[in-house]
């Protein structure tokens, strides 16, 4: 596991850490966080709450796909939050030089301190450190909080999706964002 950023304001701390491995209290808080998140309508592709098992499954398979690198944002030493970076499979030579965020979310019970910005931090130096240009996301237009939030960390928005997702029988817009994370860069 690597080094963790730590950081936090009015009184709490909060961590982002890669994970490697879980510890069960760890991965019981994650599933916890997921399914409020969820049940509060934001984050994941995932619109119903989901069976700890299936939760569980879910982030060990994250584990082990070589593309994904998965961090945790911890508050006060609970896990409430995660976040994917995402790099391009190894045929798309044409984008070999752009990662993705996916999944980004914090517990509801978790959020206003900050620790969403860490993670994206987190995620964006990681994606420097393995040599990608540009870093790709996209949310759903009703997601305020992280518009305002990828927004206001420098991303540019390039598109509307106008069929991006579905969610309590409503299809709603996706907004597709990029940051340049350095010039040049190694891959
Ligand atoms: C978006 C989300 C991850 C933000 O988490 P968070 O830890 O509360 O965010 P932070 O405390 O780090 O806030 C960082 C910035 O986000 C923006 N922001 C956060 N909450 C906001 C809100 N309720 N309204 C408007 N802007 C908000 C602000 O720009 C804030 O900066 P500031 O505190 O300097 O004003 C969280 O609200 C969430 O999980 N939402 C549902 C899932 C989602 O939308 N995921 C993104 C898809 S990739």
């Amino acid at each position: 596991m690597a080094e963790p950023d730590s950081g936090g304001a009015e009184g709490h701390s909060h961590s982002v850490e890669r994970v490697s491995e879980f510890d069960a209290d760890d991965l019981g808080a994650l599933c916890d966080a997921t399914n409020a998140a969820i049940i509060d309508g934001g984050g994941f592709g995932w619109v119903h709450p989901q069976m700890r098992t299936s939760l569980e499954s879910y982030f060990y398979g994250v584990l082990l796909v070589p593309e994904r690198v998965l961090f945790i944002g911890r508050l006060d030493g609970i896990v409430v939050g995660s976040v994917q970076l995402v790099r391009p499979a190894r045929n798309n030579e044409a984008q070999a030089f752009a990662a993705r965020l996916e999944h980004s979310f914090i517990a509801p019970y978790a959020r206003g301190h900050g620790l969403a910005r860490t993670m994206t931090l987190r995620v964006e130096d990681a994606a420097r450190g393995l040599g990608y240009h540009v870093l790709n996301l996209d949310v759903r237009e009703t997601q305020e909080a992280a518009i305002a939030l990828y927004e206001s960390m420098g991303y540019i928005r390039w598109g509307v999706h106008p069929c991006y997702a579905r969610a309590a029988g409503r299809t709603v817009s996706g907004i597709h964002y990029y940051k340049v994370l350095q010039a040049g860069g190694r891959i």
